[in-house]
């Protein structure tokens, strides 16, 4: 099977040669998902010399100076939810045994990507359905030539089901071809084992495999390899194996199902007593759900994709953005949101979406403030029940946050700088976990646009809590001086390279607006809903205090002009980039020592530029060109979160070449083969701030929380000749067509 879709260069991502430079890359970019369960692109035979089963100690370090292994090769298998404790790490998500595992031999010779003969190679991901296709000739030996195809899915409509198709074809000679094919458990996280327990038999026609995280998570895989021309037996290693031999012209085509379970389900729920003995009764009950799942969708083995595909259609029909004009923009918007679309799972609002996509493990399948500020107004204003799931997630884990306030001795709650599914903090780095406080204020910000984009009542009610929780911290956590005057002090803003710091604008900014909103919020409440405000226990009193940090923590500015980072950021040392940062291609982290680099004016990303993006009506013109100028010579965009945030501003500003230019380096972070970005895994925040840069940017879109509603005032870059794209806002759906200096809003029904 090839692509089922017409091949169309604005949707498919092409890999026209195989090196193994870029391997690690293309897992990345070709990372398939259902929001339930991802899989990295990987080869399904494997790569010779690329041992999944290592074993090494990662150790914690500052994400721009560390220096993970490059192996050539990482499977990535992830059931977001799904998590392991690494002593150094915390809790991180688990690579999962690897169910595409597909061994090939010809003439008793292995195929291998990077040893074997092939010619006419090529992969594509096609991102309007999320196929993955490989095909290739690979000359056996001198007399003999395999033709091999490989197709392979993740259901979007059976989300914890993955298809396989595979197609072999004798092009020359006559070749013996055997098969293998079943469940490669032999994995490790990171290079830790992370499987307190894991056991795999072949029953019947399955490879059953069941495993028990040390984090108590229960996963059960299933997996059936069946072909209308050979037989697939057990070949008591656990695995299924096939042989035949073809002359040539003869071809054959195998097929595999595999199906995933686990304790994290809301349903097929496991006791965690089954836990401590895999395989037994009570479990293989639910080896009968997976199989019952495989006889199914065997059965309808030729529905799966059209079923699957309308899923996918229907996605893209409410997400997709047309810019006529410029195909490489199209290719690298269509894919950030291919990937965002295969990230978020709408009906899980237990996690949230990982730094990474759930792609690669670089932030081990943590959540940050990316969620809030970079991909939910993508999912506000196109699948807000994907939004509304992301929201919830925080609402789900205030427990965490009151727990992570407890530990540091404050009221209230404190959401992690880095999350799994608890809430819990669970940075390994002291300076994040401990200073980066301003995510108390990212995530109400985040369920303040949910809401104003929705108005619904209901979820106000529910996310009440958190708006007064994360009060009651900031209360408790801010320093009240007896001259009246109050702080916030012993802060890591956004700019990372700014390690501690006092009343950094940023934060302090955001707090002031979570403060005034919670009071907002309180009072809505009570006007409408006496019981739920009695749940809030709040008192007068702390209304009070609310309003007086709000009105009081300062932002500090230079000349009445340039808002100043933090107290005395003037004064850091300046740093000459010309003569320190000699290879702009890797970070300037890289070249100045930490200690440094948290003393001199050197931004890793915006930070005092994070609000007049945030709130677009926050600076006059002139005023953002001061601080745009001002910052600007001192960032080095050393963090995927950045350039795209300056592209906005341009556009706000008009400087639209330069927004163009920021929004071009922005498209390269994952799909320049060069820089080879995806290896680690897929930059998602980027994917939404490239959806960002294109409707609030270059559309001119204003976001509803500042005024209520949504307005556009575009100004399209010059190649641009048209740019189309839906939103829905409060319950009805829009269509938007710019036009070089105009737009109209349809309503669609
Ligand atoms: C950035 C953070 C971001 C994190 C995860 C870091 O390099 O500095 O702002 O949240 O990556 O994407």
């Amino acid at each position: 099977m090839k692509l089922m879709k017409p091949f169309d260069p604005l949707y498919c991502i092409c890999e026209s040669n195989f090196s193994l430079k870029t391997s690690k890359h293309y897992e990345g970019v070709f990372t398939q998902g259902s929001g339930y369960l991802h899989i990295r692109g990987s080869f399904e035979e494997g790569l010779e010399g690329a041992n999944q089963n290592e074993e090494y100690m990662r150790l914690p370090a500052n994400v721009t100076i560390e220096k993970p292994r490059h192996p050539i090769s990482k499977w990535g298998t992830y059931v977001p939810g799904i998590t392991g404790i690494h002593p150094l790490l915390k809790e991180e998500i688990v690579n999962l045994p690897y169910v595409l595992f597909f061994k090939l031999f010809a003439n008793g010779n292995p195929l291998d990507m990077s040893s074997s003969r092939i010619s006419n190679y090529q992969r594509m991901l096609d991102m309007r359905d999320g196929l993955l296709y490989r095909e290739f000739d690979w000359e056996v030996d001198d007399n003999t030539t395999v033709k091999c195809e490989f197709t392979r899915f993740v259901s979007l409509a059976r989300k914890n089901l993955v298809v396989q198709m595979m197609n072999f074809k004798v092009l020359k000679g006559k070749c013996e071809l055997n098969l293998i094919s079943g469940i490669d458990e032999k994995v490790k996280t990171n290079g830790y084992n992370h499987f307190a327990s894991v056991a795999k038999k072949l029953t019947d026609r399955d490879c059953n495999v069941e495993l028990v995280t040390d984090n108590n998570d229960i996963v059960l895989m299933a997996s059936r390899t069946f072909s209308d021309t050979v037989e697939f037996k057990d070949n008591g290693s656990n695995d299924q194996v096939a042989s035949v031999v073809l002359n040539e012209n003869e071809s054959i085509s195998v097929n595999k199902l595999s199906a995933v379970m686990t304790s994290k389900d809301e349903t097929g729920r496991l006791s965690k007593d089954t836990s401590l003995n895999p395989l037994n009764e009570n479990t293989c009950l639910n080896f009968d759900i997976l199989r019952q799942q495989l006889d199914d969708a065997e059965k309808k083995f030729e529905q799966l994709y059209s079923e699957h595909e309308l899923c996918w259609n229907a996605r893209w029909e409410r997400s997709g953005v047309e810019i006529e004009g410029d195909d490489r923009a199209q290719l690298a918007v269509n894919f950030s949101i291919y990937h965002m679309l295969r990230a978020a799972n709408p009906d899980n609002s237990k996690v949230a979406v990982c730094a990474k996509g759930f792609a690669g493990e670089a932030y081990f399948g943590h959540f940050f403030w990316d969620t809030e500020i970079y991909l939910m107004p993508f999912f506000i204003y196109t699948n807000p029940d994907t939004a509304k799931a992301l929201a919830e997630f925080r609402i789900n884990t205030l427990d965490g946050a009151k727990r992570n306030a407890e530990k540091y001795g404050y009221n209230g709650a404190k959401y992690p700088w880095e999350s799994s599914v608890t809430g819990d903090e669970q940075c390994p780095n002291w300076q994040y976990a401990d200073h980066e406080v301003h995510i108390n204020a990212d995530v109400v910000f985040g369920l303040w646009h949910y809401y104003s984009a929705t108005e619904e009542e209901d979820f106000l009610v529910k996310a009440a809590p958190v708006f007064v929780e994360t009060a009651r911290y900031w209360i408790s956590r801010v320093e009240f001086r007896s001259d009246g005057s109050i702080n916030l002090n012993g802060v890591m803003g956004p700019d990372e390279y700014t390690c501690f710091s006092n009343n950094n604008a940023y934060t302090n900014m955001m707090v002031s607006w979570a403060l005034k909103k919670t009071v907002e919020v309180v009072k809505h409440i009570k006007e409408t809903n006496e019981n739920a405000y009695s749940l809030l226990k709040i008192t007068d009193e702390e209304i009070q205090l609310f309003n007086e940090v709000a009105q009081k923590l300062p932002v500090l500015t230079l000349d009445n002009k340039v808002i100043l980072q933090c107290e005395g950021f003037d004064r850091f040392e300046e740093l000459d980039f010309e003569k320190v940062w000699t290879d702009r291609k890797r970070p300037l982290g890289q070249f100045v020592s930490q200690e440094k680099c948290y003393r001199s004016k050197a931004l890793k990303q915006a930070d005092v530029l994070m609000l007049p993006f945030l709130f677009p009506n926050y600076l006059n013109q002139e005023e953002l060109a001061a601080n745009y100028d001002y910052y600007f010579k001192y960032t080095t965009h050393d963090s995927s979160l950045s350039s795209i945030v300056h592209s906005i501003l341009c556009c706000r500003m008009g400087r639209i070449q330069d927004a163009y230019d920021l929004f071009v380096k922005s498209l390269d972070i994952d799909l320049s083969e060069d820089k080879a970005g995806a290896a680690e895994g897929i930059h998602i925040a980027n994917c939404g701030g490239i959806w960002q840069a294109i409707v609030f940017g270059f559309a001119g879109m204003l976001p509803c929380y500042e005024s209520g509603q949504v307005s556009f005032n575009p100004r399209l870059p010059e190649s641009w000749k048209s740019l189309k794209f839906n939103i829905v806002y409060r319950g009805e759906n829009y269509r938007v067509h710019v036009l070089p200096g105009k737009s109209t809003v349809e309503r669609r029904s």
